[in-house]
């Protein structure tokens, strides 16, 4: 028979500030520490890996549910993005989590969101995901510092998928010295390594079969380096792959895990931590992925 604990309480759902400062100020009052994961929703078994890291590192566990439209340009998904709020809420109360915020865009941008004081983190922001898609990483950034200003919280969980995201408001903290320690998660993959992404919804069958060998190519990458390949040589071999089983290449790049500066030949020695990126379309979805590694011998 199920019995409830003493401290067991449901999950708290609000869209408006007023009732989230409320509940916050009332676990900040009895000195309750707080995680907070923020996400757009259609979760999956990565984001709840994330809420699985907060509920370890807090006592109580802040979830947003926000389609940032700031960071989508005209020409991308915001319109179609997925949206199961129900299904996502049914996720997150099995997981126990104690509150879940979903604001809406009347709230968060009252004048517009093109009308909205913004924050935007420089030389990071500018590269790689910041190349392709100009303007990302500030509606990233803006909508990750409101989040940040309204939940207070003490942790705040990204996952690794989004690597340069991670790397984006980890300066943004760093340099605004906000007070929140950002924990990293790892990247969850489906059996055949295709990184978990709510945009894999987007596949058909055929499109879904190739989009495992993003990560194929990424690992192939990752050995031909390790073996001394010339790096030029190895990102194009990983390009050339994912050419030519029909995919559109935005980048793969070797960089430095720490900041993401390009790699020289010098840099490849044991104990440098390194990461390739890539970025590619299949059909009209756009995925990205990455690995991180470190050279375990010099070669
Ligand atoms: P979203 O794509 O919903 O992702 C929310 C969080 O889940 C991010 O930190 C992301 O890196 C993490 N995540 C997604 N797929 C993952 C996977 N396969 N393994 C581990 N973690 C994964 O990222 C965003 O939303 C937005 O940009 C946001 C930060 C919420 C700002 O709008």
């Amino acid at each position: 028979m199920f019995a409830a604990s003493a401290d067991f309480t449901p999950m708290n759902v609000c869209q408006n500030i007023k009732q989230l400062r409320e509940q916050i100020g009332e676990w900040r009052n009895k000195s309750e520490s707080i995680a907070f994961v923020p996400t757009m929703g259609n979760l999956h078994a990565g984001h709840m890996s994330l809420v699985d890291i907060a509920k370890q590192k807090a006592a109580r566990v802040v979830v947003s549910i926000y389609v940032n439209p700031l960071q989508f340009s005209p020409d991308e998904d915001f319109d179609s993005y997925p949206r199961t709020l129900e299904e996502d809420l049914r996720q997150l109360e099995m997981s126990g989590v104690d509150l879940v915020f979903t604001p809406d865009s009347r709230m968060i941008y009252p004048d517009g969101e093109q009308q909205s004081t913004f924050v935007e983190v420089p030389g990071l922001s500018n590269i790689l995901e910041g190349e392709f898609r100009p303007g990302f990483f500030k509606g990233v950034s803006t909508i990750v510092l409101k989040l940040f200003n309204m939940v207070q919280a003490d942790y705040a969980v990204f996952g690794e998928k989004d690597y340069q995201q991670l790397l984006v408001v980890r300066k943004m903290v760093e340099d605004l010295n906000l007070p929140v320690e950002i924990v990293a998660g790892a990247i969850k993959r489906e059996a055949d390594g295709l990184a978990m992404s709510s945009r894999n919804n987007y596949l058909n069958a055929s499109d879904r079969e190739k989009s495992r060998l993003i990560s194929k190519a990424l690992q192939h990458c990752r050995d031909q380096i390790e073996q001394g390949m010339v790096i030029k040589q190895a990102e194009k071999n990983a390009v050339d792959m994912l050419i030519n089983h029909g995919f559109t290449v935005d980048y793969v790049s070797l960089r430095q895990a720490h900041g993401l500066a390009r790699v020289s030949p010098e840099d490849i020695k044991t104990d440098a931590e390194l990461i390739i990126l890539a970025a590619a379309r299949v059909g009209h979805t756009r995925l990205i992925d990455n690995m991180k590694f470190v050279i375990t011998a010099t070669t």
